[in-house]
């Protein structure tokens, strides 16, 4: 199979609810991570994979999410389907059944990877992106007999094994899976409040379909605040960025849009500064300034600032006498 007769069906309708408060106002995949938002790594990566036509599912701020990818990515090949209402992850990929035919590859739209795409989709075989973590709890869980899925579930409190789903599905008959997923959708079964993508495919495993696990080493989640910083280190690590200051020290890694503004500053390691951001005489580490936003007089580290948020420290004036101690960090005193 062609990799590029594959649809990339990529689902962007959450609402993102485990990073509010930036989620309020922002859809998830407009947050930036590294040198850009989270959907501009997302389609960088379909398209280097060779796959031409994508189907973007919005929901919430799904405007935002298409003036964003209209104004950067308009020479890509990609179509809209919304979704109303937030009813599941197997919902919104149902709701592309129209959009989509031939070979169907579904990439979850908060899933940056360090992989082959292109190996993925050139296997024979359906696959599922597997990787093993520490607490698979907030995933979906896959079991594995004879090199193909044997079982598989969503967010399970005791897992059976710790191979989660990372979220990328590829398929080279889409009429299966939208069958399947029909098939969901009329019996209004939902697990944990929502038609959920992994039931569909649990549904085919049982009906004797093989699908085969391909276990994922660089996987890079974006979906909390933690995650959402370890992978910002991952892609500066990753990359190299040039950048430009006014008395000002860097320690990289750092990206430093060319329209943002540092003046006087320390910044670095492992900050990511958006466009047209302002930082004046202020230390930042490990944290993501995102576009628009001002950051004067503070020192800051393990920080996700919103768009166009504003941040002023203070500058204190001191008359100290011989002798004295002066303490700001109340813990100190302890
Ligand atoms: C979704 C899938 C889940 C998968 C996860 C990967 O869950 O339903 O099977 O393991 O993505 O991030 P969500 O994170 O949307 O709750």
């Amino acid at each position: 199979m062609n990799k590029n007769e594959f649809t990339a069906v990529v689902p962007v309708a959450g609402a993102g609810t485990r990073l509010r408060p930036h989620t309020y106002t922002y859809p998830k995949v407009l947050l930036t991570v590294g040198d850009k938002p989270i959907i501009g790594h997302i389609l960088d990566e379909i398209a280097a994979s060779g796959v031409r036509k994508i189907c973007l599912v919005t929901g919430y701020l799904g405007d935002k999410i298409k003036e964003y990818v209209g104004r950067n990515y308009p020479g890509l090949g990609i179509s809209y389907v919304e979704q109303p209402e937030p009813r599941g992850l197997g919902h919104a990929i149902w709701l592309t059944r129209r959009a989509v035919t031939g070979p169907v590859m579904v990439m979850l739209g908060d899933t940056i990877i360090s992989a082959d795409l292109g190996k993925f989709l050139s296997s024979k075989d359906d696959c599922i992106a597997v990787k093993e973590v520490a607490d698979p709890r907030r995933f979906g869980v896959v079991e594995v007999k004879g090199g193909y899925i044997s079982g598989m579930v969503e967010k399970p409190e005791h897992p059976k094994t710790n191979l989660a789903i990372v979220g990328i599905y590829s398929f080279h008959n889409c009429a299966l899976l939208y069958n399947s997923l029909e098939r969901l959708v009329d019996s209004s079964k939902t697990t944990k409040g929502e038609i959920q993508f992994t039931d569909a495919l649990a549904a085919l495993v049982r009906g004797g379909h093989k699908l085969k696990p391909i276990p994922i080493a660089g996987w890079y989640d974006c979906g909390k605040p933690e995650t959402l910083l370890e992978t910002n280190r991952y892609i500066l690590d990753s990359g190299k960025f040039p950048h430009k200051t006014k008395n000002s020290l860097v320690i990289p890694p750092v990206y430093i849009s060319p329209t943002a503004t540092v003046e006087n500053s320390i910044v670095g390691p492992y900050v990511s500064i958006g466009d047209g951001a302002r930082v004046d005489s202020s230390i930042i580490s490990d944290s993501i300034v995102n576009e628009k936003a001002s950051i004067l007089n503070i020192n800051l580290s393990g920080s996700l600032i919103g768009p166009s948020a504003a941040i002023i420290g203070r500058k204190d004036q001191l008359n100290v006498g011989e002798n004295s101690e002066i303490k700001f960090d109340r813990t100190a005193c302890d």
